[in-house]
């Protein structure tokens, strides 16, 4: 991986909840790489939140948006970059990322993810009634395809840095 990383950047997928920005933040600290959040990055461009933007044009609208920064973000050099949840569900980014960059499956299991969002409101696909059994639809579908990513990192419920130092080391 480490021939493989040569100046890309790594990029962090993974569903809602299983640290990518926490993780991610950290490992870049480590790695003394500058970090970028594509949620933040497209809340930024836009000035209206990921709630605010599913609101007003809908989620297609968000994907197209999303598909875009990241593939500014990827050609910005080396950098660690957290995608939200559905950014790899996209064909072309897909394909983009297999080209440009290192890809991360950052891998929870039901109840870390369950507890790890519930710290932090705005994510317009978890507003159902029943977050938990949406959650797990999306593991459902998702996961085959996180699966594609270059490395696998489990994300327990231990301490970000923790998961940060063995996604380090995992690239080596
Ligand atoms: C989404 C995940 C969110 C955000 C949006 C949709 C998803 O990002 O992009 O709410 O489809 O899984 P996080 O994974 O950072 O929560």
């Amino acid at each position: 991986i480490r021939e493989r990383l040569a100046g890309r950047p790594i990029v962090l997928v993974g569903l809602m909840g299983a640290g990518k920005t926490t993780v991610g933040r950290r490992a870049a600290t480590v790695l003394s790489l500058p970090f970028v959040d594509s949620d933040a990055e497209i809340e930024n461009v836009s000035t209206m939140s990921v709630a605010e933007l599913f609101e007003a044009y809908g989620e297609p609208e968000f994907r197209s948006l999303e598909a875009r920064v990241i593939a500014r973000l990827v050609q910005e050099g080396p950098r660690v970059i957290a995608t939200g949840g559905g950014a790899y569900m996209n064909a072309e980014t897909r394909q983009l990322l297999s080209d440009k960059a290192v890809t991360i499956w950052l891998k929870a299991d039901l109840d870390t993810l369950m507890e790890r969002v519930a710290r932090r409101a705005g994510r317009p696909l978890l507003k159902a009634s029943d977050p938990r059994k949406v959650m797990h639809e999306l593991m459902e579908k998702r996961y085959p395809i996180y699966a594609k990513a270059n490395l696998t990192v489990t994300s327990r419920a231990a301490k970000r840095e923790v998961i940060a130092a063995e996604l380090v080391a995992a690239l080596d």
